[in-house]
């Protein structure tokens, strides 16, 4: 699940990524693209504006040139000079151009040197003067040159060409040709421009009877072939806008047009008109660009694509490389392990340690085992034991799971290697996925005990080899004292029986002797059954815990060696505490007393000691029982005194000694009592002597 969301947070910041890049690519193409458009704009309403100023141009040289020709007319001149009024028919030159040229209205005047229209092709109206209106015709008076201007009258904005009519060097008149600027802005329609000539609102007043009749606001519309189309675009946007538009075009988006505007002068150079230029923009050839722009999308998908696939790469490499750490790091840290390592999934081992390998040696990978197993369990050995795992299912659950729920025990598995049995601890744990996907992993650690166990059992064979030997030798230390104990009522029992039979061989036997020693070999038989029920009580006596004085145990451990202390000249001194009641195993501490009170006597003897002593002292110090038993047998020598408690430690003739004594008394005083032993050497005083021995210091809890 967290890897899940992890990829999908991954996959979502690669998309945003892409459009990221794809964004600021694309906006950068559209930044050019419509820098290139601004471009073609610019160039095309640049070309309009040239295009409608060149056409201007011809009308107006042409306008010139036919009034130029026509100015040279003898008959005009005549007219003017003879003063005649005449009818001279302008109209027909009309009439001419009409039919033969481009010129469908082009209308003449002729003005004599006093400024009188003496005939016009349009009306039949003569005879008034227009100098006072016509700046113009003043100036061409006063120049004598020919002038060309655009104007707006009463009828409409013309073109007017004025050439002065000379004869002889005189100015006699004036000739002046006008035409309109419909035959321009048919030429440009042609041409798909669409041209609306707007006047300024000034000029609203003078014309009294105009020519197209068509208006916005009090702005007179001077083609006749304005469209409506670019028409209603005015009327939306309104004159001012073009009349103070400074840009070189602008795209009107509703009706998808470029709009580019031309100032018009008067000869004064005021603004008069303006021709407000329309290109629809579907006749505006921008191929190259939109060409463009998809070459650029092109190549803006394949960067994508590149950086996309090139992240890919990398993202990938990247993971690659890290899964490439982890494992070697996971490797390392398994083969370095002493134990036995394995990662499992649901399905199958994914990964061994080196020690592995190293005990399946008959494999020389983790595949080649594979290959013959897919689970470890095939190879646990059948062992007769609760704790071993045999088999692939363990109380109806796989032993994978059956391990992991029973991680507090302590579980083992057997598996042969060369043909020789191994035993393992083994332990599962299961891990934390990796970071990357679902699956669950197992570790499992197999601890090798082979050796722990056959020293384990090595140990249970030589304690249990201990035990019937200290059986033995607790015999053996205890037969010795039997032997003293026996010997003097054996020697009384002997004694009083040779008597007898020497006294009746002689026939001197009373009856009061006879039944004396009767008595006396009785009462020592008697004795030596006794000694035989003590010692018989004693070795088969059943390991019970009781309540008894520890003065009354150690009287029946003094019972027990008294001939044996009695033969040796041992002097047993008791310093015992008659009132302590101790809860304990009276038959075992008397053998312990027996081994320690046996090594002082062969001590004494070793030593040659003369004056034997043993001193028995028993108190009670923080709610324990101490019992001290010191000898004067010059002690144990320090270098051995640590030894002297382990089994097998002796420094007797093999003969005599077992070294198994104080290992008894040190395990049945540790082990069986809870009690503690400890050994010392002791240099002390007693009756102004000075003496040196061992001196043995057993704690008991008193219950
Ligand atoms: N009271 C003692 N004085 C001197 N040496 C002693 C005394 N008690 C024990 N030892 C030493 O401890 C050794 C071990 O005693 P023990 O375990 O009883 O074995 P064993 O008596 O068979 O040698 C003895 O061989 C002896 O060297
Ligand atoms: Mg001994």
């Amino acid at each position: 699940m967290k890897s899940n969301l992890k990829n999908i947070i991954l996959i979502f910041i690669f998309i945003i990524l892409i459009i990221v890049i794809y964004d600021i690519l694309n906006y950068s193409t559209n930044e050019k693209i419509e820098r290139l458009k601004d471009h073609k704009y610019t160039n095309l309403s640049m070309n309009m504006q040239k295009e409608f100023n060149q056409l201007i141009d011809v009308k107006r040289n042409t306008t010139l040139a036919i009034a130029l020709l026509l100015a040279k007319n003898n008959y005009f001149i005549d007219a003017l000079v003879k003063n005649k009024d005449f009818n001279l028919d302008l109209d027909s030159y009309s009439g001419i151009l009409k039919e033969h040229s481009d010129f469908k209205n082009i209308w003449f005047q002729i003005v004599n040197k006093d400024g009188v229209s003496i005939a016009r092709s349009w009306t039949k109206k003569r005879g008034d003067n227009i100098l006072k209106q016509r700046i113009d015709l003043q100036r061409v008076f006063q120049t004598k040159k020919a002038s060309t201007s655009i104007s707006i009258g009463k009828f409409d904005l013309t073109f007017k060409a004025s050439v002065p009519i000379f004869y002889n060097n005189k100015i006699v008149g004036i000739f002046e040709s006008i035409s309109h600027l419909n035959s321009i802005t048919n030429e440009l329609i042609k041409k798909d421009i669409f041209p609306v000539i707007v006047a300024e609102e000034k000029y609203k007043k003078q014309l009294i009877d105009p020519f197209s009749k068509i208006f916005i606001g009090d702005n007179y519309i001077a083609n006749i072939n304005a469209k409506e189309k670019q028409l209603e675009v005015i009327r939306r946007i309104g004159v001012p806008f073009f009349k103070n538009l400074s840009d070189p075009y602008i795209i009107d988006k509703k009706t998808k047009q470029l709009i580019t505007v031309v100032k018009m002068y008067d000869i004064n150079n005021q603004a008069m008109s303006y021709a407000i230029l329309f290109k629809p923009l579907e006749k505006i050839d921008i191929s190259q660009i939109t060409q463009l722009k998809t070459n650029m999308n092109f190549y803006i998908i394949l960067l994508v694509l590149i950086i996309v696939i090139f992240i890919y790469y990398f993202v990938i490499q990247k993971y690659n490389n890290f899964l490439k750490e982890e494992h070697k790091r996971l490797k390392l840290i398994l083969d370095t392990q002493p134990n036995i390592m394995l990662i499992t999934n649901t399905k199958t081992i994914v990964e061994v340690n080196s020690k592995f390998l190293e005990f399946f040696n008959k494999y020389s990978s983790l595949d080649h085992f594979l290959s013959e197993y897919n689970c470890i369990c095939y190879l646990f050995e059948d062992f007769d034991d609760e704790d071993y795992i045999k088999d692939k299912i363990v109380e109806n659950k796989k032993w994978i799971e059956y391990l992991i729920d029973n991680s507090h025990k302590i579980l083992k598995v057997a598996m042969k290697k060369d043909g020789e049995l191994h035993h393992f601890i083994i332990k599962a744990s299961k891990i934390d996925s990796n970071k990357f996907s679902d699956e669950f992993f197992t570790v499992i650690v197999l601890v090798d005990i082979t050796s722990e166990i056959k020293i384990k059992k090595e140990i249970e064979y030589k304690n249990k080899l201990i035990n019937e030997q200290s059986k033995m030798v607790a015999m053996g230390e205890m037969i010795g004292n039997i032997a003293h104990q026996w010997r003097q009522p054996l020697s009384i029992i002997t004694t009083a029986v040779t008597s007898m039979q020497l006294e009746k061989e002689f026939n001197r036997l009373s009856d009061e002797k006879f039944n004396k020693n009767c008595d006396l070999i009785n009462k020592n038989a008697q004795y030596l059954s006794k000694t035989i029920d003590d010692f018989k009580n004693f070795i088969k006596g059943d390991r019970s815990k009781r309540i008894t004085k520890v003065s009354s145990i150690i009287e029946s451990f003094l019972n027990l060696v008294e001939a044996a202390a009695k033969n040796n000249n041992i002097e047993i001194i008791l310093n015992v505490d008659n009132n302590i009641d101790l809860n304990g195993y009276e038959n075992e501490l008397i053998q312990c007393f027996i081994n320690i009170f046996n090594n002082s006597k062969d001590a004494f003897k070793e030593n040659n000691i003369k004056d034997r002593f043993i001193f028995i002292d028993s108190y009670i110090l923080n709610d324990r029982l101490i019992i001290k038993i010191k000898d004067n047998a010059l002690g144990i020598p320090e270098n051995i005194i640590s030894k002297i408690f382990d089994p097998y430690f002796t420094t007797k003739h093999q003969s005599q000694g077992t070294g198994l004594g104080l290992n008894m008394t040190y395990k049945l005083i540790t082990e069986g009592m809870d009690g503690s032993i400890l050994v010392n050497n002791k240099r002390f005083k007693y009756k102004e002597q000075e003496y040196k021995g061992a001196e043995f210091t057993i704690s008991l809890p008193l219950n």
